[in-house]
């Protein structure tokens, strides 16, 4: 229940009362383009594929501090307080229940709102009882999970994290390789519910969980919402590299001052972020394709947090770029985001499209919502798709190929016949 979950909640309320407009949602606003140019077929996409009607959707969360959603999305500072006033009695109704939480994996955070349990399995079986009870209460037919909580330490995938049977006695065991993230993603499975990573930590995508997703039917999708800085690199890399145009250098630097700043500022979160924001240009750039325009790329990601901007985050981009000969030449950009405002409508997105995929028959990694997220969740031995154009083209030829629809190839010979 923090910055990106409550701007989202409280996103969704505002549009359902006609306050504002959902921008930035393709659930909600985009259309996608049917059989030929020349047909004039471009249905919204929430007429073309049976999403849920966002009048239907209820709302509830989890976290350590105990402030309901007014209260949190007061203090995440993102949405004007006229706007919020008129949701309040709605927003105040969403309080949160007690979490599961180690400071261990979040060391710069600390709150009362927190289950006690014998082991970690116990405290799954916690979550597993939440979330029953939710859909009991709210009288849900169908329910989808999104980790939208802090980003944990890094961590690698352990032994206790290779086959269900070992995660499961790792559980029990209390092991360290599973952090609190990990046992609400373990929850959400073992229920059959889709769920995503909004944030980078490794969370479901271990080889257990994969196990455990095909068994219950699970869709799985993240991780780390593809915002702010990284959404600007992955819409000019493409573009460089179309026209190649070769990068020797791109310095990306940021501030801001949200709660998710702070836990970022402990370099073990930050590692976890650093991972995340720095694998895109070499899959975009494709160093060992074209050696002469990337080979030597130098890319450093720094963020700092710093308190006066709150959520809304300045970042600096210089990328060093070279043309015909080798000449050099330099791009900036200078971008005043709201992080949370970017995040909102992804969140709705691909709630509404892994609750579609659950209803299709559609298990385990979700690739073709990969549109969403700065390091797409990939089958092994397969190298990730960053470019996000391509990633919007699969996306729109999945839900094409879902309804029987021919499928976009752009290829277009037929116009000239
Ligand atoms: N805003 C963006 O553009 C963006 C983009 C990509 C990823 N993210 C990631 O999304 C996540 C949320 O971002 P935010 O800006 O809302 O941060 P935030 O700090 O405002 O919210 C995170 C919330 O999670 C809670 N929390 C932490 N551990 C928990 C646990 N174990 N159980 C329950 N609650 C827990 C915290 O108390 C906090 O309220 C972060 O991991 C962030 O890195 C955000």
């Amino acid at each position: 229940m923090g910055a990106v979950s409550t701007t989202t909640i409280a996103g969704v309320m505002a549009v359902r009362r006609s306050l504002a407009k959902p921008i930035g949602s393709l659930t909600q606003m985009g259309t996608v383009r049917l059989g030929k140019r020349t047909e004039g077929r471009s249905p919204l996409i929430k007429d073309f594929v049976p999403l849920a009607s966002l009048d239907d959707i209820v709302f509830g969360g989890w976290d350590i501090f105990e402030e309901n959603s007014f209260e949190a999305a007061t203090t995440a500072g993102v949405l004007e307080k006229d706007l919020l006033e008129q949701i309040r009695p709605e927003l105040e109704g969403i309080k949160p229940m007690s979490a599961v939480f180690d400071r261990r994996y979040v060391k710069r955070l600390d709150g009362p709102n927190v289950k006690k349990g014998k082991n970690k399995r116990d405290l799954a079986e916690q979550l597993i009882a939440d979330i029953r009870a939710f859909k009991q209460a709210n009288n849900c037919d169908r329910l989808v999970l999104v980790w939208c909580g802090s980003t944990e330490v890094y961590l690698t995938e352990t032994p206790a994290h290779a086959s269900l049977a070992a995660f499961e006695k790792a559980l029990e065991a209390n092991d360290d390789s599973i952090p609190s993230s990990m046992i609400y993603a373990y929850a959400a499975i073992k229920e059959g519910l889709p769920y995503t990573n909004a944030a980078p930590n490794l969370s479901a995508d271990v080889p257990a969980l994969m196990e455990l997703a095909a068994q219950t039917g699970s869709p799985l999708a993240g991780k780390d919402l593809k915002t702010g800085q990284t959404l600007m690199k992955t819409i000019i890399a493409p573009g460089l590299k179309a026209r190649l145009i070769g990068v020797n250098g791109w310095y990306s630097t940021n501030i801001l001052g949200n709660r998710d700043g702070e836990v970022l500022d402990d370099p073990e979160s930050f590692k976890t972020k650093e991972e995340s924001k720095k694998s895109v240009l070499d899959y975009i750039l494709q160093p060992t394709l074209y050696p002469d325009l990337y080979k030597d790329l130098c890319h450093v990601v720094r963020i700092n947090y710093y308190p006066p901007r709150g959520d809304n985050k300045e970042g600096w981009d210089n990328i060093d770029i070279f043309g015909w000969l080798g000449y050099p030449m330099q791009l900036k950009i200078n971008f005043l985001c709201r992080d949370s405002i970017l995040a909102a409508p992804i969140v709705l997105d691909v709630a509404l499209f892994m609750d579609l995929a659950k209803r299709s028959g559609m298990s385990g990694i979700q690739e073709w919502l990969s549109f969403y997220f700065k390091s797409p969740v990939h089958a092994p031995g397969l190298y990730p798709e960053h470019d996000l154009f391509i990633q919007l083209m699969k996306l729109k030829n999945t839900l094409r190929f879902m309804r029987g629809e021919e499928l976009i190839t752009h290829l277009g010979l037929e116009y000239y016949d």
